[in-house]
């Protein structure tokens, strides 16, 4: 049981009024969401990037949406007070509404979410609007959506040039105007998630959209430096925990090759 308050979502939308910044992390299991809750983070997000990060996929894509309800179970057995957002999977959303709503449904109700997050601007409204309709709580994704990472032609920042700037403003306010509490920013000029940021009357967290963003989110493995497939430009390593587990592997093989482990401490006489 956490110690704080669970975050709810009138207070995420004070934060962004009084200035305050809002933290989120991504989490797929029950242990890094107690950790995540212990150090006070707001948000937690079981996003698909569990594809890349824990099930060794090369993408997001294969992520299935019986993955996403077993990962953001795990979590929400830690009972975090954070706030937890799972990510709708690719194709779990798209081909219909009544799929949209089934699945945010599951996330909810199978998964124990307090809100659904998914990819895409102004196509998925009628989605977002019958998701909100269900009484479930939304967040957008907008930027670099790396669920169609193939039509984007790679991973690379988004909005550069003016006409695809306005896109992605119309596609913040389509949303907003469908129904999400807060809209997830990956990889935009920090100018553009400025304007979209102050523009727009819901939190908005950034990844790679520089730092007037309402809020900040980075993937566990990336920030703990768990992960080193790839390290994009906006990732900061906050630790080096792989090196850590590499010593303190090392080590157990050692003792257990050596003879010196088990010792009298940890046996039973
Ligand atoms: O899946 C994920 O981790 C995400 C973040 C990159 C925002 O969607």
């Amino acid at each position: 049981m956490s110690s704080r308050a669970k975050v709810s979502l009138p207070q995420l939308r004070a934060m962004k009024e009084r200035g305050e910044k809002i933290t989120m992390v991504t989490a797929y299991d029950y242990s890094s969401a107690l950790l995540a809750d212990k150090a006070g983070i707001d948000m937690i997000l079981v996003g698909d990037s569990v594809g890349m990060v824990v099930l060794g996929y090369d993408s997001t894509v294969p992520v299935t949406m019986d993955d996403m309800v077993h990962h953001t179970k795990a979590v929400v057995r830690a009972n975090p007070a954070s706030f937890v957002v799972a990510d709708l999977p690719f194709m779990s959303y798209q081909a219909s509404i009544n799929d949209a709503v089934y699945n945010a449904g599951r996330l909810v109700k199978e998964g124990g979410a307090d809100a659904v997050k998914l990819e895409g601007g102004q196509e998925m409204v009628p989605a977002v609007k019958a998701i909100v309709n269900a009484g479930i709580p939304v967040v957008g994704h907008l930027g670099l959506t790396p669920q169609t990472v193939v039509q984007l032609g790679g991973y690379r920042v988004q909005g550069r040039d003016e006409a695809a700037a306005e896109k992605i403003m119309r596609d913040a306010k389509a949303l907003v105007d469908a129904g999400i509490f807060a809209l997830v920013l990956e990889c935009v000029p920090e100018q553009l998630a400025l304007k979209i940021t102050s523009e727009l009357p819901i939190p908005t967290i950034g990844i790679g959209a520089g730092s007037k963003c309402d809020g900040q989110v980075l993937v566990y493995h990336d920030l703990l430096g768990l992960f080193d497939r790839f390290k994009p430009k906006f990732v900061k390593r906050y630790a080096k925990l792989d090196e850590e587990i590499i010593q303190a592997l090392k080590k157990y093989r050692e003792e257990v090759r050596e003879g010196k482990f088990p010792d009298a401490e940890h046996s039973f006489k």
